[in-house]
């Protein structure tokens, strides 16, 4: 099995961290793979904020908790937020598309690459997608109209056991042709 295979298979949502703190060091570090991410025209259509005082970190906590989901998150111990930037494409290519057409996509792998050194780090991580955005803004004193892509949860996982993904299976979902 190849290393990022192994990453991939280990990486999975964490739902309960450990009291044990997050080291600067390593959220710099995560924040180092999403800033490496591919992005459509390079645009990198992102900026990162990283969550680690633990007042701030309770406050994000409680305004992601929305409908009374992800009661969990008051043992997150850090937070990374994706906040989607204006994305300034290939000349030609923004001619055809909106400036923002890639963002979002390009900000899903960021999350993605964010999480998975999370997990190469021995981190836990979840991407929250229900919080209240408004909140978040006012927490963190991000401008109100910022739109985020994502809010990834992070601290040392509370249980080390790797489950069983459950994901469709192969065929049906890939043709090879
Ligand atoms: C955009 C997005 C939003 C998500 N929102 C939540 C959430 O609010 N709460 C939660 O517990 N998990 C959330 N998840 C985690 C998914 O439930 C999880 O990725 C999926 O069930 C697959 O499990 P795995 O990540 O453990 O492999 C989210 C994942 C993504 C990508």
């Amino acid at each position: 099995m190849s290393i990022f295979m192994d990453l991939c298979k280990r990486r999975q949502s964490c739902r309960g961290f450990s009291e044990r703190p997050v080291e600067h060091d390593k959220l710099v570090q995560c924040v180092e793979a999403g800033r490496l991410t591919h992005s459509g025209c390079n645009a990198q259509p992102w900026s990162f904020v990283v969550v680690e005082t633990p007042e701030i970190v309770s406050r994000v906590a409680q305004c992601s908790q929305q409908l009374k989901q992800n009661a969990w998150l008051e043992t997150a111990k850090a937070f990374i937020i994706v906040l989607e930037e204006h994305a300034v494409l290939n000349p030609v290519i923004s001619c055809f598309l909106d400036s923002q057409y890639y963002a979002k996509g390009d900000m899903g792998a960021a999350a993605a690459y964010i999480c998975l050194e999370a997990t190469a780090q021995g981190l836990g991580s979840c991407i929250i997608g229900l919080y209240d955005r408004a909140k978040i803004c006012e927490a963190l004193n991000i401008p109100a109209e910022k739109q985020f892509g994502y809010v990834i949860a992070l601290g040392y996982p509370a249980n080390d056991t790797i489950r069983t993904k459950s994901r469709k299976a192969i065929e049906d979902i890939v043709r090879f042709v």
